[in-house]
């Protein structure tokens, strides 16, 4: 576990071209020294339904253009601000944080590369969606999320492309992606090189099957058992999991670094925004990017094939971070406390007919 009231450095692990880092390495969270409250469950009434970004209803679409704008609107060091919750991926994931609670403080806390993956990042998203409904006084808020494991939801979602909206800037605009992408629109969920090349070129119909057969090979063929989905055993004392290693869980390594890779870019020093740690809170396209993954550990578990089951050891159950909550109180979470969408009071819409469009597609 993280000290994150006394001890937090700037980042620097992970980031090639310090020197010329766009975004800032200072991740540290504002006003330290508060006393950390232990987590509670949500007594909210109803479920917040997150929604397949691609076809969101205008009301939909304007409530989370607002809440995005109002997160802009807080200076910076205020704990709910854009700038603050952009700056916990890279405290967590830059060496912001060492092991300093865990007797161990020569090491950084890193929780990418392991099987703290999927839980934090939950984590994240939870108090980040419960943050947005604040700001804009809508208990029910929920975050869209990018669904690029169907095909109509595969290209970046249209309401984070254009830079200005009625003459005002768009609060999903993000400067530091793709150019060339964002104008092709269809994400390669395979992304990586192949042959010295990065984009296949292939048409459109041929990426879509293409993809299929990634989030296949994500959550049935690479990811059969606990440790392959969620990642390796990472615990206190152990040296941060370099990115490349066996460990890295399927959806991990697969369809999700590839989407960071994808949309980040590469033009930038540092792959800015989306393609590297520190900086790829930056991009609102982040957060419904990560509500798509956190969604597949729920299809995971859905598909009911043997071997698809959270882990149990203790060293996963006790793992634990700390956020800002919606009230602004730093709470403390535990894994233990991320497995049941059910009690965190939030899921995700799904097709009626084709929960798993990509079931057949074997590669
Ligand atoms: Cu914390 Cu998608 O990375």
């Amino acid at each position: 576990a993280p000290d994150i009231t006394s001890i937090c450095k700037d980042a620097s692990a992970g980031i090639t071209n310090q020197d010329k880092a766009i975004r800032s390495r200072k991740c540290c969270p504002p006003s330290l020294g508060k006393t950390i409250k232990d987590f509670v469950f949500p007594t909210d009434k109803k479920v917040r339904m997150r929604w397949p970004a691609h076809a969101g209803t205008k009301e939909q679409v304007d409530k989370y253009r607002a809440a995005i704008q109002a997160m802009r609107d807080l200076p910076d060091d205020h704990p709910h601000s854009f700038v603050s919750q952009a700056k916990i991926h890279c405290a967590y994931c830059n060496g912001g944080y060492t092991q300093v609670d865990s007797g161990f403080a020569d090491k950084d806390i890193q929780i990418h590369n392991s099987w703290l993956f999927f839980p934090f990042h939950r984590w994240y998203l939870y108090f980040y969606e419960r943050i947005l409904g604040k700001l804009i006084k809508d208990p029910d808020f929920a975050l869209p999320f990018w669904k690029w494991d169907e095909p109509a939801g595969m290209p970046i979602p249209e309401m984070f492309v254009p830079e200005t909206i009625d003459g005002k800037p768009n609060p999903l605009y993000d400067v530091y992606r793709s150019a060339d992408h964002i104008k092709d629109r269809i994400v390669d969920l395979d992304y990586r090189e192949i042959n010295g090349k990065l984009d296949k070129d292939i048409p459109y119909k041929q990426q879509v099957l293409c993809n299929l057969s990634t989030v296949y090979r994500d959550l049935v063929r690479n990811g059969g058992d606990t440790l392959s989905f969620f990642g390796g055993v990472y615990v206190a004392g152990n040296d941060p999991v370099k990115n490349g290693a066996q460990s890295v869980g399927s959806v991990e390594a697969g369809s999700h670094t590839a989407v960071h890779r994808w949309v980040g870019d590469s033009k930038n020093p540092n792959g800015e925004d989306m393609g590297n740690f520190y900086s790829a809170g930056y991009d609102p396209a982040f957060y419904i990017h990560h509500s798509n993954v956190d969604r597949m550990w729920k299809l995971w578990k859905d598909l009911r094939l043997p071997g698809h089951v959270d882990p149990t050891e203790p060293d996963w159950l006790d793992a634990s971070y700390v956020f800002y909550d919606e009230n602004e109180d730093l709470v403390r979470v535990y894994n233990r406390d991320s497995v049941s969408l059910d009690k965190l009071k939030y899921n995700y819409i799904e097709n009626s007919k084709e929960v798993f469009p990509w079931r057949n597609s074997r590669p």
